[in-house]
């Protein structure tokens, strides 16, 4: 059977258990969506979001990239955020690095003249984090634990990009209660780890920012 004939027929199937679950399910869900939570995370094919925290359709707002990157000229992931924050109203962003990340590693061991020139230069703002910390990675022994450091350090140092986004610091300021955290998913295990955590500033003196463990 070709994939999209499998596909189709899975969803059909999908569609009329849940149906016969819950009559209403699609009827609510046609009608408008609140998800309590912003997703940023990898393309990557293993980190599925919905499956990994076992949530439903409607609970969470989802922008994916090669590495999980918080880019501040990307107007695909801006304009995500702002719909996420200022319309949708979500009260948590959660960015989510993952353990044996393939952009991350391309980041560490591909030249600058591989043929995937838009991979190579949308990794480059991993680069730039990688020149930042180079002596705490450089020091790892296998290549799977300088890649797994690079990318919780990543996904901390995209968490505090977010942050620092006018539409964040603009969301903060008029008092809306909005919290992101920086999470790393292991492939290995299928678990999530907290690796920062910043909340909205009691007061104008700028985010509370926490340290996350370095598990
Ligand atoms: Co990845």
């Amino acid at each position: 059977m070709r994939i999209i004939d499998q596909l189709l027929l899975q969803n059909k199937a999908w569609a009329e258990e849940r149906a016969a679950l819950d009559p209403d399910f699609f009827l609510r869900l046609s009608q408008t969506q609140r998800p309590h939570t912003l997703w940023i995370g990898c393309s990557d094919s293993r980190v599925s979001v919905n499956v990994i925290t076992e949530t439903e359709p409607g609970e969470i707002f989802v922008h994916r990239n090669i590495a999980n990157l918080v880019v501040s000229t990307d107007f695909n992931l801006l304009s995500v955020i702002e719909y996420a924050v200022d319309v949708l109203k979500v009260e948590l962003i959660i960015l989510c690095g993952h353990e044996s990340c393939g952009g991350v590693q391309a980041a560490l061991t591909m030249p600058d003249s591989h043929e995937l020139i838009f991979v190579g230069t949308w990794l480059r703002n991993i680069r730039d984090i990688y020149r930042l910390h180079r002596q705490e990675i450089d020091i790892l022994d296998s290549e799977e634990d300088r890649v797994n450091r690079l990318s919780e350090l990543s996904a901390r140092e995209q968490a505090h990009n977010l942050a620092q986004s006018f539409i964040i610091q603009r969301a903060w300021q008029r008092g809306q209660p909005l919290t992101i955290h920086g999470v790393m998913y292991s492939l290995k295990t299928g678990t999530l780890r907290p690796v920062a955590e910043i909340a909205s500033p009691p007061s104008a003196l700028g985010p509370a920012i926490k340290g996350g463990s370095k598990q």
